[in-house]
């Protein structure tokens, strides 16, 4: 069975090659997109790669940056980035998303956003059939607005806790807000609960991704796939083909 890690680190070295010379860039957090960093870092250093520069979605993926010495740019001056590199918690058929496990996912949206080519890079147990299956959604709240958001997300029928850090205080994001994670199952209706939680004043963002993927790479123990969207029939072929055991 190949670990989970190389299977991350598989995935994120095949984003590599949709960079180019010149190329404004997109970082993503966590430990997927790490490698990602690493690899752009590598490339730059041994000279198959220059003059890219990049936004980073969260302080840990700025310092991962910095350590790699890729040149940084803002929204101020670079209006569209080329490229958005950045894993997911979990991906459906239709290459809608999960994110936010590691609590980036309003600065992730952001980037996605303004990203001309969205590159979502995946190990496979990160597929699932429709969102929501396996991972809860990560929504970001403003602190005044804590106490009603988790009611009104409760009033949705979620299970939802407010996050808490290593220490059992809450996790701040850093924007400084809190997260609430909220178990709804399966979210058979995606557009319709992202914009119910769009609309709410209280709510600074969630973590439901519906068209922020372009190509999706998967890494899985037989090779790395790449899927656009409307594959779905690929999509599905992938997700029969890999077991649970070969998965966890
Ligand atoms: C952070 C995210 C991450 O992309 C997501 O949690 C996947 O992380 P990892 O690659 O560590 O599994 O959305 O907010």
């Amino acid at each position: 069975m190949i670990p989970t890690e190389v299977l991350k680190e598989q995935a994120a070295l095949a984003a590599l090659k949709f960079v180019k010379n010149g190329d404004t860039i997109g970082l993503g957090t966590g430990s997927t997109v790490k490698y990602a960093i690493d690899g752009l870092g590598n490339n730059l250093k041994n000279g198959t790669l220059s003059d890219i520069k990049a936004i980073s979605t969260s302080l840990s993926s700025e310092a991962r940056a910095k350590d790699n010495k890729i040149p940084t740019t803002s929204f101020d001056e670079t209006v569209k980035l080329d490229v958005y590199i950045d894993g997911a918690d979990e991906v459906d058929q239709a290459l809608r998303l999960i994110k936010g496990g590691g609590g980036a996912l309003l600065r992730e949206k952001i980037v996605a956003q303004n990203s001309a080519l969205k590159i979502i890079i995946v190990d496979a147990s990160k597929l699932s059939e429709r969102v929501g299956e396996k991972w809860h959604l990560p929504v970001e709240v403003f602190p005044l607005a804590l106490g009603a958001e988790l009611n009104f997300l409760k009033s949705l029928d979620a299970v939802a806790r407010v996050r808490t850090d290593d220490k059992g205080e809450p996790f701040i994001t850093d924007n400084g807000n809190f997260i609430i994670d909220a178990n709804f199952g399966r979210i058979h209706k995606a557009r319709k609960m992202a914009k119910m939680l769009d609309a709410r004043a209280g709510i600074a963002g969630h973590g439901l991704f519906i068209d922020l993927c372009d190509i999706l790479i998967v890494a899985y123990p037989n090779g790395v796939m790449h899927i656009r969207k409307g594959e779905k029939e690929t999509f599905k072929n992938l997700l029969d083909s890999v077991s649970p055991a070969q998965t966890f």
